[in-house]
């Protein structure tokens, strides 16, 4: 079955985190990513919180999987010459360099447009155009500029990052959107064009509902907070503690078994249309008729002391006995799993989600697979590179060198070779 980026090629010159979750998605979806690395070393994460000696770290593998590796020392003559004739006949080409580092390899948007008018040139960096452009950016820098930081964590307590990486998988997500989009374009008009994710504009995509409220704060309270109604409200959104971001209130409760398991939580929504429900579960019934409790309104005021003994039942049920409940009546719950519950879920593997794939050095291990399924184009995973397996194989078949080029090409230390000769 073919798939839907089959015959679109990929110059992957991405590293660490934001642009390899880019590039893996083009992967999946059939792309030919083509990963250039720096010999000797390759991408920094191949050695970075290492744990399986001399095998690839699981920070690389479970970024770089279904992509071929070539090493091209690109400060090199005969490496630059090769990844020109690279951009000749790619497609797209992806970067999250630091501002300014394409350009000091001789790769500007014009010399690159002039090898290739149609190529397609993406781009991470921290900050779009302004003050910050020229500021190299990691994951949490971008969670704390792009407003996730000052809206997470609670009232009392300092701002707080994230563990799902919104900065740099996020941004990377927002890029390949990008490249795809570019690509449909090119299909009309022939050219290619500049693609940029910055990692600020994607976090702050993320958090646009806490915009939202921003705006809502100058017409009065943020009645759905916390802080509502003894707090003080200041001039900025407040960070909301496990308060929903919708208009359904919604909090983090204890279950059974909480006292020892940091994960014995439930996360309870009191969704008005079932409200009812709720209250028959809980055995309040008579907060259906109470005027204090019947209207969403009503609660709003209330909704500390009306979590507090949703809790109470909650604590008297493990997490997946009160799944198991609200189901019955679509309350709408989701459990607190931990990394080691999703890592042996089952249904999460039946799916694809979750694969198991085998990689030479290290054996088997697992990552997070296509979390977007097409059903016209299958994903399979397969492993990471090893630093410059598919050296011969891109020279020879992606770049129809012959014998003579692709020794010419060892022997110059483009590709990490000691003999180098044409090192400038
Ligand atoms: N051959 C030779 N040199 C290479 C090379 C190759 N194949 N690949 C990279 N290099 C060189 C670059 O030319 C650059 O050299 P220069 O500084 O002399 O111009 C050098 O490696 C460093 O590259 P750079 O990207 O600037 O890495 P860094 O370690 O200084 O910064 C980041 C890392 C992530 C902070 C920076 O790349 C960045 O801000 N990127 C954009 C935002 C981003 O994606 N951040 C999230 C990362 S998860």
């Amino acid at each position: 079955m073919t798939k839907a980026l089959d015959g679109v090629r990929i110059l992957d010159f991405t590293h660490v985190q934001s642009g390899p979750t880019c590039t893996q998605l083009l992967a999946w979806f059939g792309a030919d990513v083509i990963k250039i690395e720096r010999p000797g070393e390759g991408d920094i994460t191949r050695g970075q919180l290492r744990d399986v000696p001399n095998a690839d770290s699981l920070y690389f593998t479970m970024l770089n999987g279904n992509k071929r590796s070539l090493t091209l020392d690109t400060k090199n003559r005969k490496g630059r010459e090769i990844l020109e004739e690279l951009v000749k006949i790619c497609d797209v080409m992806v970067e999250n360099f630091a501002p300014g580092t394409l350009d000091r390899m001789g790769f500007t948007w014009e010399r690159i447009q002039t090898l290739n008018p149609h190529i397609i040139l993406a781009s991470i960096k921290g900050f779009g155009p302004g003050p910050f452009e020229d500021y190299k950016v990691y994951e949490n820098i971008a969670q704390c500029a792009g407003g996730a930081a000052s809206t997470t964590g609670f009232d009392d307590g300092p701002p707080l990052v994230t563990g799902a990486q919104i900065g740099d998988s996020g941004t990377g997500l927002h890029l390949a959107l990008g490249i795809v989009t570019a690509l449909y374009q090119r299909t009309k008009t022939g050219r290619g064009q500049k693609v940029l994710a910055a990692m600020q504009d994607g976090v702050l995509n993320l958090c646009r509902v806490k915009l939202r409220d921003q705006q809502r704060l100058a017409h009065g309270p943020l009645t759905e907070y916390p802080q509502y109604p003894d707090g003080v409200f200041g001039d900025a959104v407040p960070r909301a503690g496990n308060a929903s971001g919708g208009g359904q209130p919604g909090w983090i409760l204890k279950c059974k078994g909480w006292e020892t398991d940091p994960n014995a939580y439930i996360y309870f929504i009191t969704q008005a249309p079932v409200w009812k429900s709720i209250c028959e579960v809980i055995g309040k019934p008579e907060w259906i008729t109470d005027p204090d409790y019947a209207t969403p309104k009503a609660r709003l005021p209330r909704l500390k002391h009306i979590f507090s003994v949703i809790e109470e039942w909650t604590m008297t049920k493990t997490k997946y006995e009160v799944m198991e409940i609200v189901t019955k009546y679509d309350i709408p719950c989701g459990p607190i799993l931990s990394m080691k519950e999703i890592a042996e879920d089952q249904s999460l593997r039946a799916t694809g989600t979750l694969v198991e794939v085998d990689h030479p050095a290290r054996g088997k291990y697992l990552t997070v697979g296509n979390p977007i399924k097409l059903s016209d184009s299958p994903s399979e995973v397969r492993r990471s590179p090893l630093l410059g397996e598919h050296n011969d194989e891109i020279l020879r078949d992606v770049l129809k060198f012959d014998d003579r080029q692709v020794h010419e090409a060892h022997n110059s230390g483009a590709l990490g070779s000691t003999s180098a000769v044409a090192a400038e």
